[in-house]
């Protein structure tokens, strides 16, 4: 539904009387290199595109994907960023009762609401760092007929390994399981990860554009589902849902499987000094912990005395839109997610919480150690 995102920088631009652009939104989890320079010189030669309809069912880009990953593009489906799938999904499949493994990623939870699907939270345990049990999703996965598993998990950032996945899925074959792998592209390894390349009838995976290539704004998602799921899901397709200048840019990406790889090698190598480098700093400052992270944003618990929207209020004056995880199911106002951006931007956040934290230190509302 419409509210419980981040990435809301008109709204804070307009409280605090700035331009979106002076704003570093690090609530919003997309390529802190992205996107790519020679895709925008690309869109802009071709602005012509919009003058006429798109392919009424992207099947041009359907197939330039498929090839991209080695699929069979009858078992693609493109959508309005995976959003539009994510809501299609429960109705198309006449789920009976969905579960979702979280703390998560809200919009599998208000899909369901949407369709009137009923649906529980399988909530991972904060002890474990948030990573999934398998056994006992199995066990709560047993009474549904639809499970959503975010993978790696937003806002937790915990990945699952493909082999664990394969084993789940094969072990209660009439619920169908989707796996949304948005933000895999920055995971270590993703190729060794993705359950795309699965020929399990009980599986359908999720994967946006809008993340790994910084084009949010596109709006690109796509969904691979084997044959019979497939049939359910056509008849809810909707024309020319993909637009003119985002079928051009999927096009020209999946064209270019070596600068693409190239492009998401050397995020990937950026994230990880950055990934530890922040969790350094954090870590010998503050006593904010850093949960481990497979992706491009960290969540991190907030010392008691310390709350979300606090942080959340520092970061806006300094003009950084951070995520308060407080409406997450499962979390409270004690977690925060940043989402990582250069190297000057990264840096000059922590500062500003560690500044925040001593702050608090000394006005005595939280302990040093
Ligand atoms: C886990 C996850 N899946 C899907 C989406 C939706 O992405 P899009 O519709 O841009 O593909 C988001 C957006 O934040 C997300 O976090």
């Amino acid at each position: 539904m419409i509210s419980g995102h981040g990435g809301n920088i008109y709204e804070l631009a307009h409280r605090i009387g700035c331009r979106p652009s002076d704003i570093s939104d690090m609530s919003a989890n997309v390529n802190p290199l992205g996107p790519m320079p020679e895709l925008i010189d690309y869109l802009r030669a071709n602005m012509s595109a919009i003058a006429a309809l798109p392919e009424v069912d992207a099947g041009g880009i359907v197939k330039a994907f498929s090839r991209f990953y080695g699929i069979d593009p009858r078992h693609v489906m493109a959508g309005n960023g995976t959003t539009q799938l994510i809501y299609l999904i429960p109705r198309a499949l006449g789920a009976k009762k969905a579960l979702v493994v979280g703390p998560t990623y809200s919009d599998y939870r208000d899909a369901c609401a949407m369709n009137q699907v009923p649906c529980d939270h399988l909530i991972c345990r904060e002890k474990d760092d948030f990573v999934p049990d398998m056994e006992t999703i199995r066990k709560g996965a047993a009474t549904a007929d639809l499970v959503f598993l975010c993978n790696p998990n937003n806002p937790t950032g915990t990945l699952v390994k493909r082999p664990d996945i394969d084993a789940l899925c094969r072990s209660l074959p009439d619920t169908v399981f989707v796996v949304d792998e948005s933000y895999l592209p920055f995971a270590p390894m993703p190729a060794d990860a993705t359950m795309i390349g699965s020929d399990l009838p009980n599986v359908m995976v999720l994967n946006s554009m809008s993340k790994a290539f910084r084009i949010p704004g596109l709006r690109i998602g796509f969904v691979k589902t084997p044959e019979p799921l497939m049939q359910g899901l056509t008849p809810f397709a909707l024309p020319w849902s993909v637009n003119s200048l985002a079928q051009a840019a999927v096009q020209w990406l999946m064209d270019r499987p070596e600068p693409v790889d190239r492009f998401l090698s050397s995020t990937r190598s950026i994230l990880e000094t950055e990934k530890t480098r922040i969790e350094e700093y954090i870590h010998q400052r503050t006593r904010i912990r850093c949960f481990p992270t497979a992706t491009s944003f960290i969540l991190m618990r907030l010392p008691d005395g310390l709350d979300a929207p606090t942080v959340w209020r520092h970061m806006a004056d300094n003009r950084i839109l951070i995520r308060d995880c407080s409406n997450f199911t499962g979390l409270s106002d004690a977690f925060i997610r940043i989402s990582l951006k250069t190297e000057k931007e990264n840096h000059r956040a922590t500062e500003l919480l560690v500044q925040l934290f001593r702050d608090h230190v000394k006005m005595g509302t939280i302990h040093e150690f």
